[in-house]
């Protein structure tokens, strides 16, 4: 998967809201999980977050997503080579995690327990945890109304458009997963002009090929209703809710999951 996000690193700068976390989305993070005075784990390397907390901890798998993307280790904050599914923390020794669209990028339900069972691992009994999610809408669009609507200015932003996109390609694929290849097919059927597209919204042709980086990588996505999710977070939380991101295009399908009161290994059996 390396292979998949180096690509991404290369045009991050091209990369904005909802996929890069607005101001509202920083500001949810403290407001729902009271970081203040926190020590913070972060499941990623999101220049955005870092400086949530008293001090923090990023957690990324990358090399080069680390030297290309973190803004760099202070004496408050670090970032170090992990994996998310065996976090590098003792058992219930972290207060508080954040982690932005992860549970979107891992592919399937069985990852998304991982993950989920990773983080119930490692927070401590009182800790709490803040996942924003992209999450498939309970009324799904049409791909011809995605079409209208961003040809009306109705989206917006680009990465607003891909993730509309992408909910549509769904269909009834299990766990509501979509390889990121099957994003880009359903794109260039839904915008065979790129040009017209451009000019309609004003959005650059560089930006728009950033969808490109979706072909032959074998990521799989997933976009699950906030339902799913809520329901695969309580096997492992006993106190689960989803809390607004703020009004950023998208934000509605962006919410925050907070997750508290870590189920121990013996409940969860
Ligand atoms: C789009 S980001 C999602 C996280 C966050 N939004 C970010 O900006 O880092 C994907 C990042 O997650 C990392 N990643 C994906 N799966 C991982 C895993 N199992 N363990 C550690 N890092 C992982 C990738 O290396 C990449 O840097």
């Amino acid at each position: 998967m390396t292979d998949h996000w180096n690509a991404i690193r290369k045009h991050w700068e091209l990369l904005g809201p909802p996929l890069r976390p607005p101001a509202q989305v920083v500001e949810a993070y403290n407001r729902e999980l009271d970081l203040a005075g926190s020590h913070v784990v972060m499941l990623g390397v999101t220049p955005e977050l870092a400086g949530l907390g008293a001090s923090l901890t990023a957690v990324d798998e990358s090399r080069d997503m680390i030297a290309g993307i973190w803004p760099g280790d202070t004496e408050r904050r670090k970032a170090v080579r992990g994996d998310w599914f065996d976090l590098p923390f003792p058992d219930a020794s972290v207060e508080a995690l954040i982690g932005d669209g992860c549970l979107s990028v891992i592919g399937a339900a069985d990852l998304r327990r991982k993950l989920l069972a990773s983080i119930a691992r490692a927070l401590k009994a009182d800790g709490r945890a803040g996942i924003r999610l992209y999450a498939l809408p309970e009324m799904r669009d049409e791909p011809r109304d995605v079409r209208e609507l961003a040809m009306a200015g109705g989206v917006s932003t680009f990465h607003d458009l891909k993730w509309r996109v992408a909910m549509t390609a769904i269909g009834d694929a299990p766990d509501h997963t979509i390889p990121v290849a099957g994003i880009l097919e359903q794109f260039d059927r839904i915008f065979p002009d790129r040009a017209e597209l451009s000019a309609r919204t004003g959005w650059e042709m560089p930006v728009i090929g950033t969808i490109d980086v979706y072909k032959n990588s074998p990521a799989i996505y997933s976009f699950a209703p906030v339902s799913a999710l809520i329901e695969e977070a309580k096997a492992f939380f006993d106190d689960v809710r989803v809390a607004s991101t703020g009004n950023y295009g998208l934000a509605e399908r962006c919410p925050l999951l907070v997750l508290r009161s870590a189920r121990s290994q013996r409940q969860i059996g």
